[in-house]
C-alpha cells in the first residue's frame, strides 16, 4: 500500500523513507509550505532520488494566516502567558494539507518523523483521525522495530551511507528547530539545560535587539471586527509611504518589520501536554507585534465585561486546546464560535513603533466606535454622572466588605 510521509528533507525523515521502502510500502513524499526557509527543490530531488514514488508540496501560506493566525490574534492566543504557539498552530494546516494529499493520492496510512515524547505527535494524530477516521498512522520513533535499530546518530548516519542517502556536509546544529512563517523554534540538544544561555548564533529569524537599528520603526494597524485589514508604514529604506491589505501581505510585512527591529525572542521552559517540561526558545516577531497592537485596540473598543468573559474563558480555553493539538475537535468548534462575537466593535487603527526588540503603542484611534469619551472620563469635568453618585455605589459593595471585616475581626484575624 501507499503511505503519505510527512517529509522535511533532514536526515530522519530520509531514513524513515528509506525504511518505510524497505518495509514495502510506496511512498509518497508531502511538504508542507507554511513560510519556512527551505530549498524545495532539493527535498524533492532528495526525496525521488532516496525512491518516493511522487513529491507533493502544498502551499500552505494563505490557509495559515488568514484560517488560524489571524484568528489567534482575534482572540489572542498565548499558551503560559509568553509562548504565542507559533509550531501549535501550524499543525492543524499541516494535517489537513496531508490528509488532502493522501486521500488524493490514494495512500492508506500517514506518517511522520515526530519523536515519542512531544507535542507535535499528538497534535498531527489527532488531526489525522479527525480529518481521516479510518486513517494508519506510522509513527516510526514509536516503534520498538525502528527506535531499537537507530538509537543513536551513528545508527542513522551508517543506515545513511548503506541507502545511499546523501547527509548535509554541514555540521548538524545542537538543537532541533521548527520554522514558519509565524515563527522558529530551537528545542533539545544543549539547550536542555535550562540555564545555558544560547549562543549569539543561534537566533535565525531577528536581528539581535543590540544590532537593530538605532531610528525606530513606526507603523499603523487597522484591524475590522478583530482582524488585522490593513498595515501601513514608511519605508526605512526608500522613504516611500506603504501599505498593504492582503492577509498574507500584511502578515509578512508586519514579520519583516519586526524581525528587522529584533522584536519576539523568547526563552522559557514550559509544560508539554504530556507532562514533561521542556526548554525552549522562540523567534516569533510578527504576532508579538499583532497582538500586542489588538489588546490594545481592545482596550479601546471593547466592552468591559465582555472583554473579562473572553480573557477568562475563551482565551485560556482556546490557546490550551491547540497546544494540546485539539483544534480538530467538538470543544475546539464550540470555543472557536465565540471568538467572532466578541469582536464586532473592535475596529480602528493602532500605532505601534518597533524599536530595538521592544513593540511600544504611540496611539490609538476608532472612527465607529465610542465606547471611550474623554469628557465622561476626564478628572477635570464634572459630566455624565455626579460625584455624589459614586457614594453610593461605594456603600452598596461595601456592604459585603464589611461583613467580611468583622467575621475576620471576630476571629482576631487583621
Ligand atoms: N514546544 C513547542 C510546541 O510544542 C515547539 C515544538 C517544536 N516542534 C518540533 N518538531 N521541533 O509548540
Ligand atoms: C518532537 O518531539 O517531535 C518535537 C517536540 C514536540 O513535538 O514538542
Amino acid at each position: 500500500g501507499k503511505v503519505c510521509l510527512a517529509y522535511s528533507g533532514g536526515l530522519d525523515t530520509s531514513i524513515i523513507l528509506a525504511w518505510l521502502l524497505e518495509q514495502g510500502y510506496e511512498v509518497v513524499a508531502f511538504m508542507a509550505d507554511v513560510g519556512q526557509e527551505e530549498d524545495f527543490e532539493a527535498a524533492k530531488e532528495k526525496a525521488l532520488k532516496i525512491g518516493a514514488t511522487k513529491y507533493v508540496c502544498v502551499d500552505c501560506k494563505e490557509d495559515f494566516v488568514k484560517d488560524i493566525l489571524f484568528p489567534a490574534v482575534q482572540c489572542n492566543a498565548v499558551y503560559e502567558d509568553i509562548y504565542l504557539m507559533g509550531t501549535s498552530l501550524a499543525r492543524p494546516i499541516i494535517a489537513k494539507a496531508q490528509i488532502d494529499v493522501a486521500e488524493k493520492e490514494g495512500c492508506f496510512a500517514v506518517s511522520h518523523g515526530c519523536t515519542g515524547k512531544g507535542n507535535d505527535q499528538i497534535r498531527f494524530e489527532l488531526g489525522f483521525y479527525a480529518l481521516k477516521p479510518d486513517v494508519k498512522v506510522i509513527a516510526p520513533w514509536r516503534l520498538p522495530e525502528f527506535f531499537e535499530r537507530f538509537a543513536g546518530r551513528k545508527d542513522l548516519l551508517d543506515y545513511a551511507a548503506e541507502k545511499g542517502i546523501p547527509v548535509a556536509q554541514t555540521k548538524a546544529k545542537p538543537w532541533s528547530t521548527d520554522e514558519n512563517q509565524a515563527h522558529i523554534s530551537y528545542e533539545a540538544g544543549i539547550l536542555e539545560d535550562p540555564n545555558t544561555t544560547p549562543p549569539k548564533d543561534m537566533w535565525k529569524l531577528t536581528v539581535d535587539p543590540m544590532d537593530a537599528p538605532d531610528q525606530p520603526q513606526d507603523l499603523s494597524i487597522d484591524f475590522q471586527r478583530g482582524l488585522p485589514v490593513k498595515v501601513a508604514y514608511k519605508c526605512p529604506k526608500t522613504g516611500k509611504d506603504v501599505s498593504v491589505t492582503k492577509p498574507l501581505d500584511i502578515f509578512e510585512t508586519v514579520s519583516k518589520l519586526a524581525r528587522a527591529n529584533g522584536v519576539g525572542r523568547i526563552d522559557i521552559v514550559e509544560d508539554r501536554y504530556i507532562n514533561l517540561k521542556s526548554r525552549g526558545c522562540y523567534e516569533q516577531a510578527p504576532l508579538t507585534v499583532l497582538r500586542r497592537a489588538h489588546v490594545d485596540l481592545e482596550g479601546l473598543t471593547l466592552d468591559k465585561e465582555v472583554r473579562g468573559l473572553r480573557d477568562s474563558f475563551v482565551t485560556p480555553n482556546y490557546s490550551r486546546l491547540l497546544y494540546n493539538g485539539s483544534y480538530f475537535s467538538p470543544e475546539c468548534e464550540y470555543i472557536r464560535g465565540m471568538i467572532q462575537p466578541s469582536q464586532e466593535t473592535v475596529n480602528g487603527t493602532v500605532r505601534v513603533r518597533l524599536y530595538k526588540g521592544n513593540v511600544m503603542v504611540l496611539g490609538r484611534f476608532s472612527e465607529t466606535e465610542n465606547l471611550y469619551d474623554p469628557t465622561e472620563s476626564s478628572m477635570d469635568e464634572l459630566t455624565g454622572f455626579l460625584p455624589t453618585d459614586t457614594t453610593g455605589f461605594i456603600a452598596i459593595q461595601a456592604i459585603r466588605i464589611k461583613k467580611y471585616g468583622d467575621a475576620k475581626r471576630a476571629k482576631g484575624e487583621k
